[in-house]
């Protein structure tokens, strides 16, 4: 992943009053040195101006132009800290300004510049490809070292333990729990805050009260859990949108690094793949047989309350305090003005403020506001959110990792060691302790760990200046995840984390290096803000190509994903050239959960919240929170029917907001009548929007069937559909054979993964032999096809679906290719319509439209019978008794598999826009909308389907929409679905009359666009 180094931001601003530019102009004039000042201290922006711009009389314009390192929003939430009452002066001038002033509503900020800027304006680049580091060099005068923020008056009681305690414990077990019923949920909370303490367990405040207390304990929320608990949709909304969409967000994932093994898809916890979890109670002890004693007792306490299990971690301490890799860790902490002291001394850097930590009006963040927003207080005061991660480590890839960089670069191991950490493993810093490890840290030694710094300040002028890195690597863990008084691109002493982890696994044995035990470090990162402090640091310090002196191109080498090589160079002391070593990916994401971590009271506010009507013990919201409604949630991707019940029986017509920006349509009815609305709900966007990049191209490309609208398509499908049925033909005499020879091999293989061996293959080939696609050519057709529609997601960052345009752009030449050099007269699809419908008056089809018609049909064609076919598969198998009966009377086959359709229907959403402004259901659609009807949900609708949530393959067959419908679009392929699927399902259950699903659970994908699965393995 690479972050673009030069970026610009661009606002073109309309003056409210334009008699009053020289008025602003003078205000730019007398703030310019005091913004000078505060952007050198950022070390984002490479140049700034102000331009006035006067089009016409009457009429006046700001034109702020900017080019900046980074990513955007960073750099706009710490512009509005720094310059926050300079910019607001500014935006006093502007028409429709955000709310002022711009530090005290800092997402609000954040909204406006999104929405004006012109990103589209490609910025003239006066240093392109450096950053402000590389322009300015790494060596400035120290900035002054802001004095401590006064300390807040902090209610410790009312602060969950964990938050602002290190517990020094040695055990825990870390609960993740699904709540089955909201009252019994409610009094668990109720007895952790206010229980007999003789009898229940109670969650810890950070008031100590004790020096050796036997047990702490502390809990968080997912939103889904509030939800689940009856906290109202209104305040649901209010949280921010990192908590709300959670770490299993694609983006998110993907801004966090979590791609390839780390993607959600892998996950054991909060992935798509696995239970939904409500909430997490951590149970942390210092000896284990206090651990077990209250382990028991919880459990009862969760049977008794309705809360399930969803799985639970157990971590322990290493000797030393240490961790896997076998540092010490638990050293580094932000030291919080106001919170009672720690044991360790704090560092050098001036305190942090509460509010980076905590929720409330008296807190204060680093922007100068509070992260508590419009929460209500009863609710969030004195609560904080925390990044639950689950990292599997590689401990023999790291030991292979020190051994291989030792013996190439003659420098000890430990040496190589500390220089990745930036700490001995011992703990001592190498700022500190450069050329050894200091040798044992005595007890005396342990609270001093964390007195150094990276740079001399006003404050601490005589620290050693390292900022070359000559003692600590700047690539190093702990200096880009603390940069202390160092430089950092962005504001400085800010994004800092509290960290409570402890290691999982068993210790690592390296006489036993080929064990496979997973072992790893199970992490709760608590801040007041995930996406300004814990994804930022994932983002930008872990992951990004920084600009931080002697950083391009790297990552960190602990964390780092290594898309960028694994490059990490340090300098040895002694010798001239800097040693550079190659690191693999070490860590592993295996769950993660975004948490959040009320305060006692609002513990207390959570247990005495009053059931949401009507009451069902359901183990998701039982009423549906339309704004808070995310459909790229893993809950709702691994089971969205429960969400699409509770959408048509309380909001039929939905307005889902963006990336979709969308009105959805939940009920049978609903479906029916824009399918009907031909003419009023259009496959092409009105108006059409102007092309400027790849994706507008896409969406200019001519139109092919499946995009064409009345009475254009009409008049294709009237010639297209005779087409087809000739195509086919001879489909049933090419798949039979196929399926046979597909399984036999997976009956000579032993195993099956039914996507890869059979789902895709089967189609593939089928649709490849009627459109007259060589056999050489598949593969590389699919691969395409596959970036396409793995590109569909709006929710998907900009480059995966940039690729996928670009995909879609190679399929539309390949077939552009492939028409023309086709022969005549041969009876494929795309033979006929270049010889047959591209010549039948009166209105043939253009070569164009032929071609992007193959496209469709390629698009369409065969992965919808894959997705029909894994469904299906798992449903029989999910359904013993249905399978069975099916074995015992194939005739059912045909029914079975309409109800395969009709109860996991494989597209279970399709796209229109209103040509007009109307109404549909109670709603009022402006023209252009986008309406999205939802299949799959009218296809469970309880008023056509009686019992719409049972699988039954002996259903009389209904009026389910998985094809189309009865409607102008319906689908052209079906009569070869007809073909292909009986052939699918009867070759491959007779073949292998022992199928069965296999342990690990599947793994859906991630499009809430599809139903299927990107890998299904079975047993034979
Ligand atoms: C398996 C993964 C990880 C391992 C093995 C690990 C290990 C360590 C160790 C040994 C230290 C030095 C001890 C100390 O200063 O307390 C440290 C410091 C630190 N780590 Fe990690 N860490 C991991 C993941 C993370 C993650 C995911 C984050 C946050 C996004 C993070 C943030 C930090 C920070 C902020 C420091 C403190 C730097 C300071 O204050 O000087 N670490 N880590
Ligand atoms: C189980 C398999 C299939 C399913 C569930 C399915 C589903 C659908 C649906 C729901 C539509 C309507 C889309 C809309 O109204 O926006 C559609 C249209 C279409 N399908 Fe299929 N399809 C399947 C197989 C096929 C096959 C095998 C082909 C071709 C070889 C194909 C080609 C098309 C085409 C070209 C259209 C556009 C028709 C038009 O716009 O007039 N489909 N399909």
């Amino acid at each position: 992943m690479e972050t673009q180094v030069s970026n610009g931001l661009n606002l073109f601003l309309r003056l409210q009053d334009s008699t009053r530019l020289n008025e602003l102009l003078l205000v730019i004039q007398q703030s310019k040195e005091r913004i000078n000042l505060a952007l050198q201290g950022l070390h984002y922006v490479h140049f700034a101006r102000f331009v006035p711009f006067v089009p016409a009389p009457g009429q006046a314009y700001l034109l702020v132009i900017t080019e900046f390192d980074g990513d955007l929003k960073p750099y706009v939430m710490d512009f509005a800290a720094v310059i926050g009452d300079e910019f607001s002066a500014i935006l006093g001038f502007v028409a429709d300004p955000p709310p002022l002033p711009v530090q005290n509503h800092p997402e609000a900020f954040w909204s406006f510049i999104e929405a004006n800027n012109r990103s589209d304006i490609p910025v003239w680049s006066a240093y392109p490809d450096k950053t402000v580091l590389d322009i300015l060099g790494p060596r400035r005068a120290p900035p002054p070292t802001p004095a401590d923020p006064p300390p807040a008056r902090i209610d410790l009681a009312d602060v969950q333990g964990n938050i602002l305690r290190g517990y020094r414990a040695r055990h825990a077990l870390h609960f993740a729990l699904a709540i089955d019923d909201g009252d019994g949920a409610r009094r668990f909370l109720a007895a952790l805050t206010d229980g007999d303490p003789a009898k229940t367990p109670r969650v810890s405040s950070a008031t100590v009260e004790s020096e050796s207390p036997a047990y702490l304990l502390n809990i968080g929320f997912t939103h889904w859990g509030l939800g689940t608990l009856g906290v109202p949709n209104d305040t649901l909304q209010r949280f921010p949108p990192a908590f709300r969409e959670g770490p299993a967000d694609p983006q998110r994932a993907w801004k966090n690094g979590d791609l390839e093994a780390s993607d959600p898809l892998h996950w054991h916890l909060g992935g798509p793949g696995t239970p939904a979890v409500d909430l997490l109670v951590s149970l942390y002890t210092r000896n284990a047989a206090q651990l077990e004693h209250r382990r028991d007792q919880l459990d009862a306490l969760f049977g008794a309350c309705g809360l399930r299990t969803v799985s639970v971690r157990r971590t322990d301490a290493l000797p030393d305090g240490k961790v896997h890799f076998d540092y010490r860790d638990s050293i580094g902490q932000p030291h919080i003005a106001g919170a009672p002291p720690r044991s360790m001394e704090p560092d050098m850097q001036p305190a942090a403020q509460a509010g980076e930590f905590l929720l409330g009006h008296d807190y204060l963040n680093q922007y100068g506001g509070n992260f508590i927003g419009t929460l209500p207080t009863e609710l969030a005061n004195n609560g904080t959110y925390a990044a639950v991660r689950l990292l599997e480590q590689d401990v023999r890839m790291f030991h292979g990792l020190l051994e291989d960089a030792s013996r190439r670069h003659d420098v000890p191991p430990d040496l190589v060691a500390a220089k990745l950490m930036g700490r001995w493993q011992n703990g001592r810093a190498l700022s500190v302790s450069p050329v050894d490890d200091g040798g044992p840290v005595t007890d005396k030694q342990l609270p001093r760990l964390n007195r150094f710094d990276f740079a001399p300040t006003t404050r601490h002028p005589d620290v050693f200046d390292d900022a070359d890195g000559a003692r600590c690597p700047v690539g190093s863990h702990i200096r880009r995840l603390n940069p202390r008084s160092a430089l950092a691109t962005g504001k400085p002493h800010s994004r800092r984390i509290i960290r409570r982890g402890m290691a999982y696994g068993p210790a690592y044995d390296p006489k036993n290096p080929a064990d496979t035990e997973e072992r790893g470090l199970f992490g709760l990162f608590i801040c007041g803000d995930l996406e300004a402090q814990f994804e930022f640091l994932m983002q930008f310090w872990v992951n990004g190509d920084l600009s931080a002196h002697g950083l391009r191109g790297t990552q960190d080498p602990i964390l780092g994903t290594q898309k960028m090589g694994g490059r990490f160079s340090f300098q040895v002391d002694g010798r001239t050239e800097p040693v550079t070593v190659q690191v693999p990916r070490l860590i592993t994401t295996r769950g993660s959960l975004y948490l959040f971590m009320p305060g006692i009271g609002g513990l207390r506010h959570l247990a005495h919240l009053p059931a949401p009507t009507p009451p069902r013990g359901r183990s998701m919201p039982n009423t549906v929170t339309p704004d808070a409604f995310n459909p790229h949630e893993a809950h709702f991707i691994a089971d969205p029917y429960p969400q699409y019940a509770r959408f048509r029986d309380q909001a039929p017509v939905h307005h889902v907001r963006a990336p979709e920006d969308s009105y959805w349509v939940f009920t049978h009815a609903l479906v029916s009548e824009v399918l009907q609305r031909k003419d009023e709900f259009l496959k092409n966007p009105v108006p059409v929007p102007p092309a400027n990049n790849v994706t507008d191209v896409v969406h200019h490309l001519p139109n092919g069937l499946f995009f064409a609208d009345p009475p254009r398509h009409g008049q294709m499908r009237e010639m297209l559909d005779p087409l087809f049925a000739q195509a086919i033909e001879s489909a049933a005499a090419v798949a039979q054979p196929m399926a046979n020879q597909l399984v036999e091999a997976i009956r000579t293989q032993g195993s099956l993964e039914l996507i890869a061996d059979y789902a895709i293959k089967l189609p593939l080939g089928v649709f490849m032999h009627v459109f007259g696609v060589r056999d050489e050519d598949g593969p590389g057709l699919a691969a395409w096809i596959n970036a396409t529609l793995a590109g569909n997601d709006d929710a998907l960052p900009a480059p995966l679906r940039f690729q996928a345009f670009t995909a879609r752009m190679a399929v539309g030449s390949y077939f552009q290719a492939l028409r023309a050099g086709c022969p005549t007269g041969e009876r494929t699809m795309l033979s006929l319509m270049k010889t047959v419908a591209e010549h039948t008056p009166p209105h043939p089809m253009s070569p164009e439209e032929v071609q992007q018609t193959a496209v469709h049909f390629a698009l369409g064609g065969y992965l919808s019978t894959t997705f029909l076919i894994a469904t299906g598969v798992f449903n029989l198998l999910r359904h013993s008794d249905q399978l069975a009966r099916l074995r015992s009377d194939p005739a059912l086959l045909d029914r079975a598999i309409h109800e395969m359709l009709r109860y996991d229907a494989p597209f279970q959403l399709t796209d229109r826009y209103a040509a007009n402004d109307t109404t549909l259901g109670k709603m009022h659609l402006p023209r252009g909308s986008k309406v999205t009807m939802v299949f799959a949900s009218a296809n469970r609708d309880e008023t056509v389907f009686p019992d719409p949530d049972r699988f039954d393959i002996g259903r009389e067959p209904g009026p389910h929409f998985s094809f189309g419908g009865e409607a102008i679009h319906k689908c052209i392929g079906k009569p070869l679905v007809d073909i292909v699927a009986p052939i699918a399902f009867r070759t491959l259950l007779d073949g292998l009359p022992n199928l069965r699903l296999a342990a690990a659970p599947p793994i859906w994908q991630h499009d809430p666009y599809f139903r299927s699965f990107t890998s299904l393995p079975l047993l034979t």
